[in-house]
């Protein structure tokens, strides 16, 4: 299929929707970028971008300059004017564990409104239950000028935070999910500078992908952090493990890294509307409300070794390193991070932490955390260090700095990323997850003559 240039609209500039007009505009398109937030327009017009994201930035302003990516906040003439027209708005998580729908109905409605005379394509992009693209069909007729012409497609996005720029500029695949032959030529004729699969689908088996593809990866950590709760109980090392299990092709390497659970935007809010989904269609996915159940208790677990460590927890001083969900990233949902640090405050120890990037997003979250400008000042005095996000900072810190700074050298390591034979000959006391085979009878690596 050739490539088509087409005018796009893009309603909603959170992650998905700046990385999709950002993306769109880079291989040919007319893009504009629409939020009904006039601050949120204002900065962007400013090519400030409100989220920390590698790349995203720089990709901006290049497009911005080329004149093929503006920004708007008036949703009426930018939609009228749009061939294809990208939902991005969020799907927050109720109380209930569903997806909040209210913004994408209420987009629905504005982009009936504003539909021009000719043929547009309406794509949900935002991570929506099935059966959303119906609904947003029938919205959109309810509302739209008798005679609108208009077809509904959903294009699930796949990006993750962190390398969201390069997911999205080289994606594996994309999924398509249309019910008309003319809005699949338009999909197609749009993503024709892209050179993975295309996979086209009907719009219920493309919102499906969506949500199974992340359950399922939520499922591989569950399954990596059970085998590691094995490990400790049988004396085995989860990295190990995990690396013998990766190199079979069938299993792959990747999401094997056993830990402190998933966390962010995506994981535990997708998976928590898959089960409430399968539950409203009749069925009851159990398999996946266990996957659940083991990444809550890899946190609290990970909690009660600090608190083992430390024992008594009062007045004592705890650095911790890193505090976004993962690297690369500022975003603080359902970080451990965020978690870790409440419990230690509401036990009376003294926080000291560092992010590379995440500190001012934290202080307004957690204030009476002391935040150090240095991954070394932290542990000036500590009682412990525990490493919560994985920054490449962290892993290639001078240990023997950090060593030396402390008051007791105990190493919490929540990502498995340090060599607890390396640190132990350091002189740390070491604790990761799942790595029994390093550990002593009572799950402790020690440093010579550290004794407890
Ligand atoms: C995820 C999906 O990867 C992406 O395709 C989807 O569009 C949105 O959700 P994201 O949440 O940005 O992206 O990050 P990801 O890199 O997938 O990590 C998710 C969580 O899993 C993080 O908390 C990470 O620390 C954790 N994780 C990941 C592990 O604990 N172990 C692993 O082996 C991999």
């Amino acid at each position: 299929m050739a490539f088509v240039e087409r005018r796009i609209a893009v309603v909603g500039t959170g992650y998905v929707g700046l990385v999709t007009g950002a993306v769109l505009a880079k291989v040919g398109h007319r893009v504009t970028c629409v939020d009904n937030d006039p601050a949120k327009v204002r900065i962007l017009e400013a090519v400030k971008l409100p989220i920390y994201e590698p790349g995203l930035e720089a990709l901006v302003e290049d497009v911005r300059t080329t004149g093929r990516l503006a920004f708007s906040g008036e949703i009426a003439p930018v939609v009228g004017a749009a061939e294809v027209v990208f939902i991005c708005v969020g799907t927050p998580p109720l109380p209930s564990g569903k997806a909040d729908l209210s913004y994408i109905e209420q987009v629905a409605r504005d982009i009936a409104r504003s539909l021009g005379t000719h043929y547009t394509v309406v794509v949900e992009k935002s991570t929506v239950p099935v059966h959303t693209g119906m609904r947003v069909k029938r919205t959109i007729e309810r509302h739209a000028p008798a005679g609108a012409r208009f077809d509904v497609a959903s294009n699930p996005e796949f990006l993750a935070e962190g390398t969201a720029v390069r997911d999205a500029l080289a994606p594996n695949r994309i999924v398509v999910g249309v019910d008309s032959e003319r809005a699949r030529v338009v999909m197609e004729g749009l993503y024709a500078p892209f050179a993975c699969p295309l996979i086209v689908t009907g719009i219920e088996s493309a919102e499906i992908i969506k949500h199974a593809s992340n359950s399922f990866l939520a499922l591989k950590i569950s399954y990596i952090n059970a085998v590691a709760r094995i490990c400790e109980l049988a004396g085995a090392d989860v990295v190990q493990v995990a690396r013998g299990m990766g190199l079979d092709e069938r299993i792959g390497p990747h999401f094997l890294r056993a830990g402190i659970g998933y966390g962010g935007s995506c994981f535990p809010k997708d998976v928590d509307a898959f089960g409430e989904i399968a539950s409203e269609l009749g069925y009851e996915f159990t398999l996946i409300r266990e996957a659940q159940r083991i990444n809550a208790e890899q946190r609290t677990r990970f909690i009660r070794k600090i608190e083992d460590a430390l024992w008594v927890v009062k007045d004592k001083r705890v650095a911790l390193w890193g505090l976004s969900f993962k690297p690369d990233t500022d975003d603080l949902r359902e970080a451990p991070a965020m978690d870790i640090a409440r419990w230690l405050l509401d036990h009376g120890a003294v926080v000291r932490a560092h992010d590379p990037v995440a500190m001012d997003k934290a202080r307004v979250l957690l204030p009476k955390v002391d935040y150090g400008a240095d991954p070394y000042a932290v542990c000036e005095g500590a009682d412990a260090l525990v490493l919560v996000t994985e920054w490449k900072t962290y892993i290639e810190a001078d240990l023997g700095r950090v060593r030396a700074a402390m008051r007791h050298p105990i190493l919490l390591d929540g990502r498995n990323v340090f060599d607890p034979a390396h640190v132990v000959a350091l002189g740390f006391e070491y604790h990761g997850v799942g790595r029994g085979a390093v550990a002593g009878h009572d799950g402790v690596v020690r440093g010579p003559g550290r004794g407890r």
